[in-house]
């Protein structure tokens, strides 16, 4: 007996909207941030999370369903066999090492791209028209190791990139020049990690943009404090995972402010990994770095052409040959 008695009609019920689902792969702190902020924006009508640890997944994939009262509506599952991804829109994958106090991202190369032997296949086999969203470290190595262990179009292989590391760098400007960092306009482009660029070329704040008003004005600037806040802004995650031994939060609100830009077809610009050979001068064999990407339904879209300096142009390049060297150790 059904609870509802379902009213006469003579046309079948259609679906409001298009069936969402997202399949998460890693219930460790950044899996689980990204899974709760998902579970926040109403993204998805489907969550799914995946893990080698049944006991975790399933604590894990309770303690949210009881949140059901205070949600939006979302079916959440959770399994170690793949077969519970199966037709999933979006597969984000966080699964692997983390960084030890001290120890670099690239560092986890190896461990990590073991992982994603196992990882990838069986994603791209159960959903073959899901758009990939790596997060793991390095995730830009990783974006490139996924590309080529999916056999997916570049379009649809997108890796977390700056989109966090702008959002650092947006909250101190903010806090430096007292503003709202959502009315600071500034992208961090390159590696995500150590070899990062700052644009400072390009920041604006209330559609001003700052250097030129600066020079204007002539307000001298230090470019040492610029220097310094970029050098923060790299700082960042060692300093936090020095302090609470791993970085969560600002990454959760990251992936999920992604995924709702491509699933709801936002078509708005995040500095994201993407195969960048072709773009800014980036030469020298495909190699994925974070550059000003405009995303939606298709994945990348295009990639927007903002206004570098030489340093800034010269500095991408050298990002781009950081990755491109260890890349050349891979073996896949
Ligand atoms: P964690 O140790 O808390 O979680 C990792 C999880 O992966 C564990 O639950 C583990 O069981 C699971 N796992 C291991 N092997 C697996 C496999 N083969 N299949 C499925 N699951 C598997 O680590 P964390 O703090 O969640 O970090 C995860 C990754 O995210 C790390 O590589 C970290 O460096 C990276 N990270 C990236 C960013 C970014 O901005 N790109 C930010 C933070 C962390
Ligand atoms: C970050 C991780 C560690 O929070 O890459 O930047």
């Amino acid at each position: 007996q059904a609870f509802f008695k379902p009213i006469s009609r003579a046309d079948p019920p259609s679906p409001t909207k298009r069936h969402t689902k997202i399949s998460v792969v890693g219930a460790g702190n950044v899996g689980m941030a990204i899974a709760q902020t998902i579970l926040t924006q109403d993204v998805a009508d489907e969550l799914v999370i995946v893990d080698v640890n049944p006991n975790k997944l399933r604590g894990e994939m309770l303690d949210l369903q009881h949140a059901a009262a205070f949600l939006p509506r979302t079916k959440i599952m959770a399994s170690v066999d793949y077969a519970v991804t199966v037709g999933s829109d979006l597969c984000i994958v966080t699964a692997g090492a983390r960084q030890n106090p001290g120890e670099s991202r690239l560092n986890l190369l190896q461990r990590n791209v073991s992982l994603f032997r196992n990882i990838i296949p069986p994603l791209v086999k159960y959903s073959p028209d899901t758009i990939l969203l790596i997060v793991s470290n390095p995730v830009d190595v990783l974006t490139y190791v996924a590309w080529k262990l999916s056999g997916l179009p570049s379009n649809r292989v997108i890796g977390s990139g700056t989109n966090l590391d702008s959002s650092r760098f947006r909250f101190l400007i903010a806090d430096h020049l007292d503003v709202n960092a959502q009315d600071v306009q500034a992208y961090i482009v390159g590696e995500h990690g150590d070899s990062s660029v700052a644009l400072w070329s390009s920041i604006s704040v209330g559609g001003v943009p700052v250097l030129n008003f600066l020079e204007k004005q002539q307000i001298a600037y230090e470019k040492e404090t610029l220097e310094n806040i970029h050098k923060a802004v790299v700082e960042s995650a060692y300093e936090v995972i020095s302090l609470k031994g791993y970085t969560s939060w600002a990454i959760g609100y990251s992936a999920a402010n992604l995924a709702r830009s491509i699933l709801r077809d936002q078509r708005k610009i995040h500095p994201v990994s993407v195969l960048a050979k072709g773009f800014y001068g980036v030469e020298g064999g495909d190699v994925f770095l974070s550059l000003p990407a405009q995303l939606g339904r298709g994945g990348v879209l295009g990639v927007a052409n903002i206004h570098l300096t030489d340093e800034e142009a010269q500095r991408l390049r050298d990002s781009a040959n950081t990755i491109l060297e260890v890349q050349a150790q891979l073996n896949l």
